[in-house]
């Protein structure tokens, strides 16, 4: 099954060895608890190798204090926090709410999220990092209950993506205020629409009867970082954005299947400007749900939405180039029983040829997956599904007019094609070889609950509530060919409360690693796999003792475990990057203290929780997690 020419690392082996080991069967009609226990393939295959020779730092324990920890030896320091300057003579963060939309757009927006970092010298490099949303009740003095027309500028200017140099002194890695390249995107930036849907009857409106030019980006989850140097930053929660205060508005079937509803949206956009009034403009929601691709390195770049990548609630973009040239992209649909994705670019990439390849994402054919759903079987096939107007009954009949509908209402396309419904799936990352992909699945409650969400294959838990990691290898290590073969490489669990049911996870988690809803998730270059969580906090019933959201480190090898870093209180722990050294790790801390939760994050003493990206290092200067 495996292309043994093109990949013959120790891994490929690993995984090889266990995939022709006896399928795994049991008797019942859903999966053991056994069966969960024993799952871990990868810790059973090399149950030698105890520790990990990849993973060399001691382990944190859980926390719920209000601070960042990192393991012994390691320091992590805050780079940026929401309401930073970032150009001189921008105004410092005032934690009285009451500045204006003016001094927040030439400030760090908030709640940091994906990010990525581009290298300009051995001392200088640009980080674009998204901002996904904002809560009001630390953004306004009144907390969103009276807002103004500025207000509301001022929360779309807290939105978007935030872009900065910063310069290496003394060993540490600062932000440059005077960098060239520094630039707020935000919710009013000027985009272009390419591929498929752009300029189509869906995508105009009153202010833009080309259908070309959106205003804006908002509910930025994660990233995606292509070889020829460009940022990818994915629209997820656009829905929250839209609503009405007209009686009785008649809202579509296809936005009701993306959460838009007849109703006020709290951040209450629509008040001050009227597109974001789904009765008055029902087609400005199509123009957002999209992956936007920006130049980190020209400030005056138009970002560019790019159609051909479907719409959804985007969570990542996981950017591949194929051994032919083709360029890939892994893309997750963040919402229950909704599906995973991939993008293979038509032409193909050129080494050193950044002009050639800066249209790569324009034209291409999307895919959905089916998995296998035995529910017995915690391991098996996979096929991607062409989303192409005309195949596998994407066809006027079943409601589809052309291509540009099948891109705009992708989720029903896949619905139309038999995709597998899943657990949320979040971040995508490709494993360093190339070859071996990983995806989170973050939780479900509906799973078993809803008929459209059954029980098995890769979602084998009814109301998961830890989530778990899938993994896949395309058929022949060929990311184009529409087969694959998948395995789980983690269940989350809690092996304390729930000992022997499948919801203490898998063999690789115990009372000392656990942890619920892995979220973000990427490699280094040595192939460690970083796992951040966004997930339960109380410390109390099924999360006893899972503390604070957490990044945990990965063997993919061994199948080991470890937890790295623990966040302050009610923080979820998202966006990672590396300085290209691998020295110094960038890591995103998001909304500490929501809804009022006692943090007072990063600063301490009465001052308020911000969201805040931090530099980690080691003292001794070492590459990270080695
Ligand atoms: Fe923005 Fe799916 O997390
Ligand atoms: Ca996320
Ligand atoms: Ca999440």
């Amino acid at each position: 099954m495996w292309n043994r020419d093109e990949q013959d690392s120790q891994f490929s082996q690993m995984i090889e060895a266990r995939l022709s080991r006896r399928r795994f069967l049991v008797g019942t009609a859903a999966v053991s608890a056994g069966a969960f226990l024993s799952l871990n393939p990868i810790a059973k295959a090399f149950a030698a190798d105890k520790q990990s020779a990849l993973l060399n730092f001691e382990a944190v324990p859980v926390s719920t204090s209000d601070e960042i920890v990192v393991p012994k030896g390691y320091k992590a320091k805050p780079l940026l926090s929401w309401g930073d300057p970032i150009f001189p003579g921008a105004p410092e963060f005032d934690q009285s709410g009451k500045q204006d939309s003016k001094a927040q757009q030439r400030q760090f927006g908030d709640n940091t999220d994906g990010m990525s970092l581009f290298p300009i010298s051995d001392d200088r490099a640009v980080i674009a990092v998204n901002n996904e949303y904002t809560n009001y009740e630390y953004l306004f003095d009144h907390g969103g209950d009276a807002m103004t027309a500025d207000d509301v500028l001022k929360a779309q200017a807290a939105h978007g993506v935030t872009v900065f140099e910063i310069v290496k002194s003394g060993g540490e890695w600062k932000l440059d205020k005077s960098g060239k390249r520094n630039r707020r995107i935000t919710a009013n930036t000027e985009m272009m629409l390419t591929g498929p849907a752009a300029g189509h009857a869906l995508m105009k409106t009153e202010l833009d009867p080309s259908g070309m030019k959106p205003l804006g980006t908002f509910n930025n989850c994660a990233n995606g970082q292509t070889p020829w140097g460009t940022y990818l930053t994915c629209e997820e929660n656009f829905h929250g954005y839209f609503g009405t205060r007209e009686e009785g508005a008649d809202i579509s079937a296809d936005h009701k299947r993306y959460g838009i509803k007849a109703a006020a949206s709290s951040y209450q956009w629509h008040d001050a400007d009227e597109r974001f009034d789904v009765a008055k403009h029902p087609n400005e929601p199509h123009r957002f749900g999209w992956v936007v691709e920006i130049d980190p390195h020209n400030p005056d770049a138009t970002p560019l939405k790019r159609t051909a990548l479907g719409r959804f609630k985007h969570e990542n973009a996981a950017v591949v180039v194929n051994d032919d040239g083709h360029v890939v992209v892994y893309l997750g649909d963040d919402e229950r029983g909704e599906h995973l994705y991939k993008f293979v670019s038509k032409h193909k990439y050129k080494p050193g040829n950044d002009k050639a390849n800066r249209d790569l994402l324009e034209e291409g054919t999307l895919y959905v997956a089916r998995f296998d759903m035995d529910d017995k079987e915690l391991k098996g096939n996979g096929e991607w599904i062409e989303l192409t107007y005309g195949k596998n009954g994407l066809t006027k009949e079943n409601g589809f007019n052309d291509q540009a509908e099948v891109m705009i209402f992708a989720r029903r396309a896949a619905t139309q094609v038999g995709a597998t419904t899943m657990d949320r799936p979040e971040w995508v990352a490709v494993h360093p070889d190339n070859k071996h992909v990983f995806c989170t699945l973050t939780n479900n409650k509906n799973r078993g609950v809803k008929e459209n969400q059954p029980v098995g294959g890769p979602n084998p838990r009814a109301q998961n509530n830890y989530g778990q990691i899938v993994r896949w290898m395309p058929q022949g290590g060929d990311h184009t060919k529409s087969g694959f073969e998948w395995d789980l490489y983690l269940i989350a669990g809690n092996p304390v409360v729930h000992k022997g049911t499948p919801y203490a996870g898998s063999e690789n988690i115990n009372a000392d690693n656990m942890f619920n809803s892995p979220d973000g998730i990427g490699f280094d270059k040595a192939g460690r796999l970083w796992i951040q969580t966004d997930g339960k906090y109380s410390n109390k019933g099924d999360f006893a003792g899972q503390g604070n959201n957490q990044m945990l480190c990965g063997d993919p090898m061994t199948g080991e475990v470890r937890r790295f870093l623990t966040g302050p209180i009610a923080c979820e722990i998202t966006g990672l990057t590396f300085s290209p050294d691998y020295k110094t790790m960038f890591v995103g801390v998001q909304h500490p203290g929501e809804d009022g939760a006692p943090s007072h994050f990063p600063a301490g003493g009465n001052s308020k929780p911000r969201s805040t990206i931090v530099a980690i290092t080691r003292e001794d200067g070492g590459v990270i997690g080695a």
